[in-house]
């Protein structure tokens, strides 16, 4: 018997609904169920084929019992090891390697030093900063957020540098992106599954969060939904993700990816809606399920982008491999 679990958190309609659809498929040998944990000794077995994680970002116990999973060969969604290590400037470094286009961004170092460290701790960097060059390539107004971060928190628009500097003050110790506005016609979530099955849903960033797929809009031209979709996968493959959803804002027709570091994406009813609850709960259903009949115990079962292959072409394997020789203890 393969087994799929899930961990989750403070959500309420999706897990339950991924487990009861996967069990109503009555696939011979495969289950699904809600993920118990009574203790957690080290080099334990998890049990499970399949896990898909919906919160480990805010357990730190979840993240350790997952990587030791995924160790023992449970095929984790999402890879818990790359998701522990990406964040958004990452991202949109990637996205520039693979042609995506992202809103101009600087990395700024925290406002106030990291706990634990002194001026010492500082001394490659040149202060003050050169703010000048920064302000005149981002421009006004400016989107100011964290590099790693999630749920809105501390996202701030920035109208003149005095703005920007009052509000840099209360971002303490996050280290933030200095990003463009994209000042948008459209907006778009895309869900991405398997790094093969793409959702475009119109989306309102500025509604309150349950009317924020409540969004009337013309449809877009064909031409933009495959642009869209295809850079959605790129990116996706890209970083390696199973699940994750990718937000464009679409400036005088080009598709700006915005926010594409989701590896527990949303998937409320109350939120997402119906159809697109529907959607997601299939797909991920159908690709817990190929991935519980690709399990091979004992293996590394998880994802891995291509970034270093697509991105880096230097550093992509060499065809011929020299298989190490065995060496003699
Ligand atoms: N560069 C940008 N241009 C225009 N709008 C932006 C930009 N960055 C963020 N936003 C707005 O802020 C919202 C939250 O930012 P996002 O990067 O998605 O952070 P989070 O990961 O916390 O959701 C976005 O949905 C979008 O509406
Ligand atoms: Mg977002």
């Amino acid at each position: 018997m393969k087994k799929i679990g899930i961990l989750f958190g403070m959500e309420n309609s999706y897990p339950q609904a991924f487990v009861d659809e996967i069990n109503a498929r009555d696939e011979k040998n495969i289950i699904a169920e809600i993920i118990k944990i009574d203790k957690l000794s080290q080099g334990q077995d998890s049990g499970y084929a399949v896990i898909f994680d919906r919160i480990s970002h805010d357990v730190p116990f979840y993240r350790a019992y997952l990587k030791n999973a995924a160790l023992q060969g449970t095929a984790v969604v999402n890879n818990p090891f790359w998701w522990s290590a990406d964040e958004k400037f990452f991202n949109n470094c990637l996205a520039l390697q693979l042609g995506v286009p992202v809103p101009k961004t600087y990395l700024l170092p925290s406002n106030e030093r990291p706990t634990d460290t002194s001026e010492t701790s500082f001394r490659n960097m040149l202060m003050p900063l050169d703010w000048e060059t920064m302000f005149e390539e981002i421009g006004f107004p400016a989107y100011m957020k964290p590099h790693a971060g999630g749920g809105w928190k501390s996202v701030y628009k920035v109208t003149d540098r005095e703005d920007f500097f009052n509000k840099h003050k209360e971002t303490g110790q996050l280290v933030m992106l200095l990003q463009e506005e994209i000042k948008y016609e459209d907006y778009y979530r895309c869900y991405c599954i398997g790094g093969k099955h793409v959702k475009i849903m119109p989306y309102a960033p500025h509604h309150e969060p349950h009317l924020r797929y409540d969004v009337n809009t013309p449809p877009a031209s064909k031409k933009l939904l495959k642009l869209i979709e295809n850079y959605t996968l790129m990116l996706c493959k890209g970083l390696g993700y199973d699940f994750n959803t990718v937000e464009f804002a679409v400036r005088d027709g080009i598709p700006y990816a915005i926010d594409f570091c989701n590896p527990a994406p949303d998937a409320d009813l109350a939120s997402v809606g119906e159809e697109n609850f529907n959607w997601v709960v299939k797909t991920t259903a159908d690709f817990a399920i190929a991935k519980a009949k690709a399990h091979k115990p004992a293996k590394n079962n998880l994802t891995w982008g291509t970034f270093m292959q697509s991105a880096v072409p230097t550093l992509a394997p060499k065809k011929e491999t020299v298989k190490p020789k065995p060496t003699k203890i």
